[in-house]
């Protein structure tokens, strides 16, 4: 018998990613979607006017009848007979409804509410597993039957999987990254708004000034993604810490970054410039990114990719748009792996899909994961 499981912000992006990836699921079956008052006692389907032009599913694969015939319930009101949540909502609300759904059920969470507390975690398989003991000091402190696993903020995730195996390998004395971010990563509204962007300047170049609105997403780079930049530098240090049975130790090197908002649909492109602290080389690198398998492969997750580091050797990959589904969105891509000034100096671009493994998909893999080694 599969697991009964609720989705909370099921209509938004990240949520309509989570319909996909359970629906068909092995172990799990959707029979709870939840979302705000706007959606609330409507239909799914009718909540996202689907299939009309003003439709606000928009994800490329189609979500099953009786999927879309499941009555949209208000979070506040989560089913009884529902054994695991996952969690699209947005943070601020995340922090109430989580809390009080983790007193009696485990939730898995795409958003930061629970990400900073000193009994939490933030958890990315391939990376973390050592971390989930901190499920129990969670439940014995707050008391709670279930808990909160929050997931990595998106950005996070490509750069702490591509420096998992090198801190392990070779350590690390600095890293400094720079984002160009999706637009999906700022949620459905903001796909909207970059559509009609899109749809009013047409294909002509360039447009007078005057018609640009400022942060348009269309033919622009934005360069300021409110609080990113702290999350990537807090999540990545607590990700590659260590649990010592009480609290994360955080890893001791120093990090640098900078986020910007460019006109891509799906996959956040990073540049990273990184010093380890012993000596290698680039073909070092590279191998110790090639032979590295988190306990998702070793398990033989469902939602698990072969690989979750996959490396290209041309120089101008990985690319978001060629790039960013490579084992169903489940890896990370890296390329243009290269040496520089600095003492013990590389670059390299690193590629991972913001609303699959850096969301939903990711979100899946990390309950599949605590289930099959009994936190669930
Ligand atoms: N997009 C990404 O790439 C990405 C990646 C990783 C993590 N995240 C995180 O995942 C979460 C969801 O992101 P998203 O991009 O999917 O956002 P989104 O598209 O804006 O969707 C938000 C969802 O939450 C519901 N909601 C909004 N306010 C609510 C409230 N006050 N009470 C109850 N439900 C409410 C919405 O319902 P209605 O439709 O009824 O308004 C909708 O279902 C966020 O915390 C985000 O930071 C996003």
């Amino acid at each position: 018998m599969r697991i009964p499981v609720g989705i909370l912000g099921a209509t938004g992006e990240v949520g309509q990613k989570f319909v996909l990836n359970l629906q068909e699921h092995p172990w799990f079956e959707i029979v709870g979607l939840y979302a705000s008052k706007r959606s609330a006692g409507r239909t799914y389907g009718k909540a996202l006017n689907y299939g009309e032009e003003t439709s606000r599913w928009f994800c490329a694969g189609e979500p099953k009848r009786d999927i879309l015939d499941i009555q949209v319930g208000n979070v506040d009101e989560p089913d009884e007979g529902i054994d695991l949540f996952f969690s699209a909502l947005p943070s601020e609300a995340a922090l109430d409804v989580e809390g009080k759904i983790a007193k009696k059920k485990p939730v898995i969470s795409t958003a930061s509410a629970y990400r900073y507390f000193d009994d939490s975690f933030v958890f990315l398989p391939g990376v973390n597993e050592s971390h989930a003991g901190m499920i129990k000091i969670q439940r014995e402190r707050r008391g709670w039957k279930g808990f909160v696993v929050p997931q990595p903020n998106c950005t996070t995730i490509g750069l702490a999987m591509s420096l998992k195996p090198i801190y392990a390998d070779f350590g690390l004395r600095r890293v400094i990254m720079v984002s160009m971010q999706a637009v999906s990563g700022a949620g459905y509204e903001a796909v909207g708004k970059w559509a009609e962007q899109r749809k009013i300047q047409g294909i002509e170049l360039p447009r007078p000034l005057e018609e640009f609105i400022p942060n348009t997403f269309e033919g622009n780079v934005i360069p300021h993604i409110p609080k990113e930049e702290e999350k990537v530098k807090r999540e990545t240090l607590k990700l590659l810490g260590e649990f010592d049975g009480e609290r994360i130790k955080q890893a001791s090197f120093q990090i640098a970054c900078k986020c910007n908002r460019v006109p891509v649909l799906e996959g956040h492109t990073e540049s990273v410039f990184i010093e380890t602290e012993r000596k290698c080389g680039v073909n070092e690198l590279k191998e110790s990114w090639r032979k590295y398998r988190g306990e998702a492969q070793r398990l033989n997750l469902p939602s698990a990719s072969p690989h979750p580091i996959v490396v290209k050797d041309e120089v101008d990959r990985p690319q978001p748009r060629f790039d960013a589904n490579t084992e169903g969105g489940m890896c990370v891509v890296i390329g243009g792996v290269e040496s520089n000034v600095f003492e013990n100096g590389f670059q390299y671009t690193v590629l991972s899909h913001n609303t699959e493994l850096g969301a939903a998909k990711g979100a899946v893999l990390a309950a599949e994961y605590l289930l099959k080694t009994g936190w669930i």
